[in-house]
């Protein structure tokens, strides 16, 4: 019997996920997503072609592996229908490769007008939410009043009129008119998208798959800082971002999760609102931003950055029990002249390690300092090239986090990956 590996965020999400997942492909048979759905925007470059998926898995790109959207996930039809459209143009055939559990639920057009509701409500307190109706959705699947793919074969406009309804007085509460005739048009095109791929139970085919001795990676969304329970609650998202997420997501046993892939920055960022220990509010911030790109793939939005958080990260790998770490976006450190490193947290007066429950009063990071490489990784291919700077950074992360970082990453392509610990 195979087992499944799981590749997931470390952070507050945007670590480079989508990339990393399309290069380990090629190991594997199945590529599955298991929670998250439309907030997410998973970033892909090869061949001078950039792509952002939204919901679909990142394993669409590399021969003819098949694609899950487990259970986990919450589906918005349109956009669905927006990216099957955009990858069918741009020459990528999906519908043999792409299967869609029928146990999926599907974000309304009102959940999405639900989400600005509850946001304009919360007044400055908000979550800065990337407004897809994600909130409103797992609120629905946990209150059993959801919707799921599976329902569009069977009696659906019924259903989808009685939700409306009640979603019709939610947002009267909140003094919102449910004006949705525009949206719905193509929300209901994405229905007919949607019938067009092989709707699965999809925990029978994954675990059908793991007993015929095939593959899977299970590509997380968002990151472990933005897990409903282990993040910086309550300015997280609304699903299990942790490795737990994969077994609730794909309906497979804690048993058969073998590798857990931990991707992180190699320093930090954060989009939305909610605390951020280690946020840079001066040149070395602004020099991040720019360096890195740190704009929100889906909504535009300027990330926040900041330094590397290890009291947080140690916390993300015990979490998910973390057996590999890779290191995204090491590049975008080439021209500073020092890199700080967050090791400790002094919480009024007193020095910690240990992730507290409360990240957003009387915190002050404690750094260690180090000299930066100062040399362009871009064009590097082997390990054996890297500058000595970047070794050392790599061995004192490696010393603190007790997670050997087997791969770096030094540009958005593809090629520009470098394997370590290679024989
Ligand atoms: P995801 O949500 O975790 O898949 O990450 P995003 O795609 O939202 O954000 C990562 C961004 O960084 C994307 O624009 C990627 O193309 C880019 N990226 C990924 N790896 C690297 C890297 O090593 N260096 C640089 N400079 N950019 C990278
Ligand atoms: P990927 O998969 C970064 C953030 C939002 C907001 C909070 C809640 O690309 O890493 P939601 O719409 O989920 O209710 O918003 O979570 N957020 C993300 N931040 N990357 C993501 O996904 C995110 N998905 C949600 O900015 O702070
Ligand atoms: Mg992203």
């Amino acid at each position: 019997m195979k087992k499944v590996d799981v590749l997931l965020g470390l952070q507050w999400g945007d670590e480079g996920k989508g990339k990393v997942v399309d290069v380990l492909t090629p190991h594997y048979d199945v590529v599955a997503r298991f929670q998250g759905g439309p907030n997410a925007g998973h970033t892909l470059e090869f061949e001078g072609q950039k792509y952002v998926l939204r919901s679909i898995p990142s394993g669409v790109f590399q021969g003819n592996k098949i694609n899950v959207i487990g259970n986990g996930v919450v589906l918005d039809p349109a956009v669905f229908k927006e990216e099957v459209d955009a990858l069918e143009k741009s020459g990528h055939s999906l519908t043999e490769r792409l299967k869609i559990s029928k146990k999926a639920h599907l974000i309304l057009p009102t959940h999405r007008l639900l989400d600005n509701a509850h946001e304009s409500a919360k007044g400055d307190s908000k979550i800065g939410t990337t407004g897809k109706g994600i909130g409103p959705t797992y609120t629905d699947k946990i209150s059993r009043n959801g919707l799921r793919v599976g329902d569009i074969l069977y009696n659906f406009e019924e259903k989808y009129k009685a939700a409306v309804e009640r979603h019709r007085i939610l947002l009267k509460a909140y003094g919102v008119p449910c004006e949705i005739s525009e949206i719905e048009k193509e929300w209901f095109e994405g229905i007919e998208c949607l019938k067009r791929f092989e709707l699965i139970d999809s925990e029978h085919i994954i675990n059908k798959a793991l007993a015929n001795g095939k593959s899977i990676l299970a590509e997380g969304a968002q990151g472990t800082m933005l897990d409903i329970d282990f993040g910086s609650y309550p300015f997280v998202t609304s699903s299990s971002t942790v490795c737990a997420g994969t077994c609730t997501g794909l309906g497979i046993a804690p048993s058969r999760i073998n590798d857990v892939f931990g991707i992180f920055k190699a320093y930090c960022t954060r989009v939305g609102s909610g605390p951020f220990p280690t946020e840079l509010f001066d040149e070395a911030g602004d020099k991040l931003r720019n360096n890195g790109f740190e704009f929100g793939s889906v909504t535009g939005r300027p990330r926040r950055c900041g330094w590397i958080d290890l009291v947080a990260l140690k916390y993300a790998i015990m979490i998910n029990g973390v057996t590999q770490l890779i290191m995204m976006k090491s590049d975008v450190l080439d021209d500073f002249d020092t890199i700080k490193a967050c090791v400790a947290y002094k919480i009024n007066g007193v020095e910690t390690e240990e992730f507290p429950f409360n990240i957003s009063d009387g915190l002050e990071p404690v750094y260690v300092e180090m000299p930066g490489w100062k040399t362009d990784l871009t064009k590097i291919q082997d390990e054996n090239e890297l500058p000595e700077e970047l070794n050392a950074y790599l061995d004192f992360l490696e010393k603190e986090l007790q997670v050997p970082i087997k791969i770096v990453s030094v540009g958005p392509d593809r090629k520009q990956t470098i394997y370590r610990y290679q024989e």
